[in-house]
């Protein structure tokens, strides 16, 4: 389990401010709680949620109302939980997040339960991303498993384990697309195209919730940050995002409008402008597009201090005055470190700038959330039951499945991978993330007392046995971060050796280790604190002297296989490494799932989320572009660099290989409103068994407004034995070929022909097209 004194974190200034006021921990009073086991919820009727809710409404204070409306940080500070506390006790705070020990939560629970005038329990919010103790690979490496039912398995598992140590709501799914890979949340995400984007949204969203929410074992989930976040300028983070509608609808919208047709809870609204309108204070975002255009249900928080940070937008000049603009705008509970200025809403009730009325439809939705979730009839979790839930086999098992299914095999010249054991007497590993398990988890894992079971180095000695030896150099030290990552402040700073700057020692001992072993291993990329939240680069070479490192390696002469742990693409400078395996950060079972990979007991089938640029002066590269200049042209946009990506979105190699055939469409023209299959056969033409990930791109050809060289609009990840061929069939109705269109401001469906891609990447040919009748709105 995870101890409120080892769990706690935050990426901002502000939480550094907090961290400021003391470093001690808290001392939780454990074991005096009454507990009930959770019980099964079916989902109670609206009205019935509904008519409860307004009991309770009735009889709140306006104090109360607003207290319900934040949701404050409960970090190990004791002053901050003395302060917490008392505002649990006069029933004047709704929800604490980054709190995760049973006991402690049920303690504090206990206040709200039992010593407040209307007995209303608390929210129990964290950042489960991918994994609470059982972790999983970070986010984009779910999404280049290309698996929505396998990540909704992974989130399903995190949300047990989040549920049996009594939390109640995740803020994730992240669904930013991000296009930047110099942005650090690139890692959090499903990388740069929304119909992948949406579907990994829906996908966590239903294993985050179950059936419904209250649903037994399962947490609400808050998609987030409403919206635009990953276009950060510069990938630059928290910086400012001008999006055009254009990009607006057809991009950055979809994967949220899926996460709420998926039954999300809450949504997270983001820090940054927008259009030069903060996210927090959008009222046409949070009420036109999300309430009234998708019919959202449940309640809005923003992301950290995006209230009181209205101020700094210039947007609100007084605590009083952001309370009220983010609440009229559509904000329903405020996330804040330092205390909130939801706080204010009674005295802006009180000046008349929010209404009575704004202020109760905020609450209710809380309430709700609340009644749904089972908390008025069961707020206390069994504080024994984590201990059987927490990293359970069954639960390591699904976390080394989702790894394996999610690396992407960039490169294999020469079938180098997977390696023969029985064939190799000896390997040399390098790299200094090889042996750290702590980085193998990646960002988003507070708790240093989780590393990955087994280091990587640990997994190939444990595969290969003892008969081969296997020896390890890492070559160079890991470097810092320049600045100290916000999270390292409060987690705790890794230990790292100091790079001796022109020290070649230590290159020179892993090239002698190569030389003297029949295949080299390199784990380089980047260290957890390098990515994440406020974890921007503005280059993507391989941080410290790993380029040098691997070049020397390489130089050798020896099978070089690389092993890239990272969670955006980096520039690899042209490596002649014969082998290049992309494993991300892969959680818990980083050890065992890279070494099944490398020695053939898993194959790997992901596919990239992203297209990976040769450097980061090519950034952004996105495969879906628009077509605005001659495109022979398209690869002469630089004369110092090629204009395509080192690997195209939706690359990935097998150990076995596939062939496509028969293409076909069954209309050749289809009026609106009826749906064109596409088929194809995709052969496994290898001699293993293997996945290939079917990919469905379309271009349209014409219509009012240029549309992108091509789209994904269709996939699936399917198992094949060697010879074994299938016919995979995709519908393309209105929904995936209408778009936003900028010249009719509007939803268009243009009478023209689209033209249609199967294969195994973005760059797979068009075969065939179909034409859709004049008539189309
Ligand atoms: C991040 C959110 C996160 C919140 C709480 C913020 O800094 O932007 O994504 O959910 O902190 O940890």
């Amino acid at each position: 389990m995870i101890s409120g004194k080892q769990t706690f974190a935050c990426a901002t200034a502000l939480c550094a401010m907090a961290m400021a006021m003391t470093s001690a921990s808290s001392s939780g009073q454990v074991g005096q709680t009454r507990t009930k086991q959770p019980t099964a919820h079916a989902a109670l009727s609206e009205t019935e949620v509904a008519a409860r809710a307004d009991a309770l409404l009735q009889q709140m204070t306006p104090e109360e109302k607003a207290g319900q409306l934040s949701v404050l940080f409960a970090l190990p500070i004791p002053q901050m939980m003395a302060a917490n506390e008392k505002l649990v006790a006069s029933g004047n705070l709704g929800a604490l997040l980054f709190m995760t020990d049973p006991a402690e939560i049920n303690r504090v629970q206990k206040i709200a339960v039992e010593k407040t005038r209307l007995h209303i329990p608390l929210l129990f919010g964290f950042d489960v991303i991918h994994g609470l103790s059982t972790i999983f690979p970070v986010p984009i490496a779910n999404a280049a498993s290309w698996d929505p039912d396998g990540v909704e398995k992974s989130q399903a598992v995190a949300a047990n384990e989040a549920r049996s140590v009594g939390l109640h709501w995740t803020f994730a799914p992240m669904i930013d697309i991000a296009r930047d890979p110099r942005w650090g949340r690139i890692v959090e995400g499903a990388g740069e195209d929304p119909y992948l984007g949406s579907a990994m949204a829906a996908a966590q969203v239903k294993g985050f919730q179950g059936g419904h929410i209250g649903d037994t074992g399962r947490i609400i989930a808050g998609p987030k940050h409403f919206v635009g976040y990953g276009a950060a300028l510069g990938g630059r983070d928290y910086d400012e995002v001008n999006l055009s509608d254009s990009e607006l609808w057809n991009i950055y919208l979809p994967p949220f409008k899926a996460a709420v047709d998926a039954g999300a809870g809450n949504i997270m609204s983001a820090y940054m402008g927008l259009n030069g309108v903060p996210a927090s204070a959008n009222h046409w975002l949070l009420n036109d597009v999300l309430r009234k255009d998708w019919g959202f249900k449940g309640f809005v928080v923003t992301d950290n201090a995006a209230v009181t940070s209205l101020r700094t937008h210039g947007v609100a000049s007084t605590l009083q005055d952001a309370a009220a603009t983010a609440l009229n705008a559509g904000v329903d509970m405020e996330m804040n470190i330092m205390g909130p200025a939801f706080t204010r809403l009674p005295a802006a009730l009180a000046a008349g700038t929010i209404s009575e009325q704004r202020l109760n439809e905020a609450v209710r939705r809380v309430l709700e959330m609340k009644i749904r979730m089972g908390l008025f009839d069961n707020p206390y979790v069994d504080e024994k039951a984590a201990a059987a839930t927490l990293r359970s086999p069954a639960h390591l098992k699904a976390a080394r499945i989702a790894a394996e299914r999610a690396a992407v095999l960039l490169r294999n010249e020469q079938a180098l991978l997977p390696l023969d054991r029985t064939k190799l007497s000896s390997i040399a590993v390098i790299g200094g993330l090889a042996d750290s398990p702590r980085d193998a988890v990646g960002p988003w894992v507070f708790d240093q007392n989780k590393p990955a079971m087994s280091s990587i180095l640990e997994g190939i000695k444990a595969k290969v046995g003892p008969k081969v030896r296997v020896d390890f150099a890492p070559g160079v030290a890991l470097p810092d971060r320049l600045h100290p990552s916000p999270f390292a402040q409060i987690v705790g700073k890794v230990t790292r050796p100091t790079p001796e700057s022109g020290d070649t020692a230590g290159i020179a001992q892993a090239v002698q280790l190569a030389r003297q072993s029949d295949v080299a291993i390199l784990v380089l990329g980047e260290t957890q604190e390098m990515i994440g939240e406020s974890a921007s680069r503005s280059t993507l070479d391989l941080p410290g002297r790993q380029q040098e490192l691997l070049d020397a390696v390489v130089a050798t002469g020896k099978p070089v296989v690389l092993v890239l742990m990272n969670g955006r693409p980096l520039a690899l400078k042209d490596t002649k490494a014969a082998a290049i395996l992309d494993i991300w950060y892969p959680g818990s079972e980083a050890g065992s799932s890279t070494a099944n990979l490398l020695f053939g007991d898993a194959v790997p089938g992901g596919k990239l989320p992203f297209s990976w640029p040769r450097n980061g002066g090519q950034v952004p590269l996105i495969y879906s572009h628009l077509a605005s200049h001659d495109p022979a042209n398209q690869s002469k946009r630089y004369w110092n660099e090629a204009g395509d990506p080192a690997y195209p979105f939706g690359h990935g190699l097998s150990y076995s290989t596939f062939a496509y055939s028969n293409i076909r469409v069954d209309k050749a023209e289809r009026a609106p409103g009826v749906a064109v299959t596409v088929s194809a056969d995709v052969t496994n033409t290898g001699k293993r068994l293997a996945d290939e990930v079917v990919q469905l791109y379309i271009h349209q050809q014409g219509g009012k407004a240029a549309r992108p060289v091509r789209e994904l609009k269709g996939f699936s990840r399917v198992t094949l034995k060697p010879g074994e061929k299938r016919t995979l069939n995709f519908t393309l109705g209105d929904a995936e070929l209408r778009y936003w269109s900028s010249a009719t401001r509007d939803w268009a469906l243009d009478a023209t022909r689209f033209d249609i891609a199967v294969g195994g990447d973005s760059t797979a040919p068009f075969t065939t097209s179909f034409s859709l009748a004049q008539g189309a709105r």
